[in-house]
Formats: structure tokens, sequence, C-alpha cells
């Protein structure tokens, strides 16, 4: 096949998936939303039609569509951060000690499992319990120390500097009672390795870190390509901990949607309650063209459902799946 023939092949898979996303976006756009966050008074208020999507890939063409200028906290998007950043600085089997591998099945703030049986690790490090014994392991003395080092990953993932939304923190601070009780019980039970407040502010402030889409389907490629950012030709995160990371997101990202999503969607992925999705799509022959050498993914809707998806961008994606067939098994 010539030079020209390829380009133009090129060019037309471009324009089906621009095509595919704009005509998906302006459908859901329409339809009712649903409900922003409630139970954080700062993300009640953002406009739940926001829909936005970005995708980019290997080569480093990003096809951005919606309200992709819009920022948005990580929420618990976070916790695959910091959880990388925790393996990065501590080793896997130390940050295991503390923190299982094991899907729950109950909501992402539950404390019912501390009660059933004494001084049980916390399920796996995307709940919120595994999170808050995450963050109190994280390299530092200090709660600042310990920020600093997961927006630092972050950052060198993004390429660019990040700020924390402050009142988003503030909102999700003062009324964090029930992540203050799963603190509680987690310090009882000597499952944190620093203070109960210290490592809420910990905690909070990572989820209170702003991105937008591109900067999710970033960080998916990357995870994706097990740890290497192809646009910078370098290693960023040891493959180990992506593969480790990738299996948690599967099995444990979507909270108790996981199984629905992994048998449907059928991706790593991980969700946070400001409506963020951010998806990784390994490389494999039997994909679309498009996306044979993998991709990232980066999706937000701030309307969630009431396990704390996305609910259009669950069904963004989910559209997506079907066209592109992308899954991993
Ligand atoms: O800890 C919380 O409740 C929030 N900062 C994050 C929860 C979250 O994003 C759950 N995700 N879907």
């Amino acid at each position: 096949m010539g030079t020209q023939q390829l380009d133009n092949q090129q060019l037309n898979i471009d324009y089906k998936v621009d095509h595919f996303f704009e005509e998906k976006i302006a459908y859901y756009k329409d339809q009712p939303s649903g409900e922003c966050a409630q139970y954080i008074p700062e993300l009640k208020n953002v406009n739940p039609n926001y829909l936005a999507c970005a995708l980019l890939l290997p080569d480093g063409k990003i096809h951005l569509h919606g309200d992709y200028e819009i920022p948005f906290t990580l929420q618990s998007i976070s916790k695959v951060i910091s959880f990388i950043a925790a393996c990065m600085y501590k080793g896997p089997s130390y940050v295991l000690d503390w923190v299982d591998v094991e899907p729950t099945g109950d909501p992402f703030n539950s404390i019912l499992r501390f009660e059933l049986k004494d001084k049980q690790k916390p399920f796996n490090p995307m709940i919120n319990a595994g999170a808050l014994t995450v963050a109190s392991l994280l390299p530092g003395t200090t709660p600042t120390e310990k920020i600093q080092g997961v927006v630092h990953l972050l950052s060198s993932l993004i390429d660019k500097n990040v700020t924390i939304n402050k009142k988003v923190f503030e909102s999700e601070w003062e009324t964090a009672y029930r992540n203050r009780a799963l603190a509680n019980f987690l310090k009882e039970h000597n499952l944190l390795a620093s203070s109960v407040e210290d490592t809420l502010f910990t905690y909070i402030n990572l989820c209170s870190v702003e991105i937008n889409v591109e900067d999710l389907a970033k960080i998916g490629l990357i995870l994706s390509l097990d740890g290497f950012d192809p646009v910078r030709q370098i290693q960023i995160i040891p493959a180990p901990i992506v593969r480790l990371t990738k299996i948690l997101m599967f099995t444990c990202g979507m909270y108790n949607s996981s199984g629905k999503f992994a048998a449907f969607i059928g991706l790593p992925a991980k969700s946070g309650v400001s409506g963020g999705i951010l998806g990784a799509v390994p490389p494999s022959l039997r994909h679309h063209p498009l996306l044979s050498d993998g991709c990232g993914l980066g999706i937000y809707g701030p309307a969630i459902d009431e396990n704390g998806n996305s609910i259009k961008g669950t069904r963004l994606l989910e559209d997506f799946i079907q066209v592109y067939d992308i899954k991993i098994f």
C-alpha cells in the first residue's frame, strides 16, 4: 500500500472516531443527567450536563470532544496515583502487607467490614479504607511531604504542574464524617502509619487535585503501555507496579460495579465521584486498527450513579467498546 493510501486510511479512521464521539456526546447531552455527588457540598453545584472525552494514541495524536476544557478534581482516581507512588517508594510487597487485593462488592466508603472481623486489612487500595492506609504509607513525615510525592509523580505523568482545588478540599474536609470514622477504625486496628488527622489531610488533598480529560488520557496511555510514555520515550513507572495497578483497577476500580464493568466494558478503569473515568486500553492485534497499539482514555460526566460512577461517562464508554471492540479479554 502506498504512503498516500495509508495517510488516507488514517484520515478516514480519525474522521470516524471524531464523528462517533461528536454524535454520542450530542445525544447524551440531551438526555436527563442525574445528580452530581451530593455529600461533598462543592461538587453538588457542578453542571450535571457536562460531558467530555479524550482519547490519546501512542503517536501523540489526541482526540478531544465535548466539554474537554472543564477541569475537575481527581477524587478517587487519586487512589491509583497514590498506590503507584507508595509502591514506587516503599515497594509493592511492603504496601501489600498493609492492604489486600480483594474486591469487596461493598460501597466505596463502607465501614461494614471493620465490624465483622478483628484487625482486618483493608480489602484493596481502590476503596476509601485502603486508600487511607496507602496515604499514611506515602514517603515523608509530614502530610505536605506525602502530598508532594504524589503530586510530583502525577506531574511527571502528565508533563505539567497541577494545583489543588482548595474550595473542594475545604468542602470535603469539613464534611468528611465517614472518612474520619473509617480512619479512626483503621487507627484503632494499627492499620494507619500516620495520625488520623494527618492521613485525612493527605488523602483529601490528593482527592482535590485538579485535572482534565486530556490529563486522564495521558495517564491512561502510560498505564496501557506498562509505565512507558511513548511520546517522550521514557519509562516513568516500573512495569510490574503498573501491571499490579491495572489488575486492581480491573477488579476493584469501579467499586460495586466493578464486576459489571469488567464484563461489559472489559478495561482497567478507575472512577471518581467528581465524574471522571480513567481508562487504559492495552495494545492488542484483535482491536480496531486505530487502537491496536493501545490508547489512553479520559472521560468526564459529573452526574453519578448510586455506586459513584459517572452515568453518561459509563454509557459513552459502553458505546465505544461496542463499536471498537477493545475489551482486554
Ligand atoms: O473520599 C471520598 O469520599 C471522595 N473524596 C472520593 C470518593 C470517590 O471518588 C469514589 N468514587 N467514585
